[in-house]
């Protein structure tokens, strides 16, 4: 790795399952809509889909039961608005409480510090999400995941979240709870910080256990 930890000038981060464990919400109303459609539900179907767009979630999980031609574009779209109303009837309920050990304390850090943030989060609920951790003043740079061509693993997004911070990719540190996420930060040329388990996230830069452990100190002993 060429990036040293000076080079670094912005973090550009994903959102569900890093600053907040919306990832755990965005499962139970997938896992409920798979029960529904009797499509059975594991451990690798539901890592799978972390980061994954909406409609592209949907279509690994008809994939996953074959059933990927039983529906058309129409009722394709009935059924993710099904698991969108049950996933926002969740987001809120959500509180600053809802913020992931340690996130807030980091964001702090770093903007007292003089980094810029962006947010490459490929939920079009993000900003509802932000609202409620009361979070959204963090994050005046959203990349809107609306207008997007590729979804992760496609770099296009993290490319975005460097751009509108004006900085070169390789000036930022990607954060991610996902491996789809994180092969979108190698490829996009960022610093790939990976969240959770080392060896679903062996692709990133870095991997941190918990985001307790997520700290400018840590980062910068790991890129020296
Ligand atoms: C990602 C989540 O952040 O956003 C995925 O990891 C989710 O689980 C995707 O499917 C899209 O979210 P939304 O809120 O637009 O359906
Ligand atoms: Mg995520």
């Amino acid at each position: 790795m060429m990036t040293k930890f000076a080079d670094i000038k912005g973090f550009v981060f994903d959102l569900d399952g890093v600053i907040t464990d919306t990832s755990v919400l965005h499962g139970n109303a997938w896992h409920q809509l798979a029960d529904s459609l009797g499509v059975s539900w594991n451990d690798d179907l539901a890592n799978g889909l972390k980061g994954i767009s909406r409609m592209d979630s949907l279509e690994m999980i008809l994939k996953a039961g074959h059933k990927e031609n039983d529906y058309n574009q129409e009722q394709k779209v009935a059924l993710a608005t099904q698991k969108n109303d049950n996933y926002v009837a969740e987001v809120n309920k959500m509180t600053p409480a809802n913020i992931l050990p340690g996130m807030k304390a980091f964001l702090d850090d770093l903007r007292a510090k003089g980094y810029q943030l962006s947010l490459a989060s490929a939920s079009k609920n993000a900003p509802r999400v932000l609202d409620k951790l009361q979070l959204a003043d963090y994050f005046p740079k959203v990349v809107d995941p609306a207008n997007l061509t590729h979804g992760k693993p496609d770099p296009e997004i993290y490319t975005k979240g460097a751009q509108v911070l004006n900085l070169d990719p390789a000036q930022c540190i990607g954060v991610e709870d996902a491996a789809a996420g994180v092969q979108a930060i190698n490829a996009a040329g960022e610093v790939s910080l990976g969240i959770g388990d080392a060896h679903e996230l062996a692709a990133a830069d870095m991997v941190f256990a918990d985001t307790a452990s997520v700290t400018l100190e840590n980062i910068a002993k790991k890129l020296g």
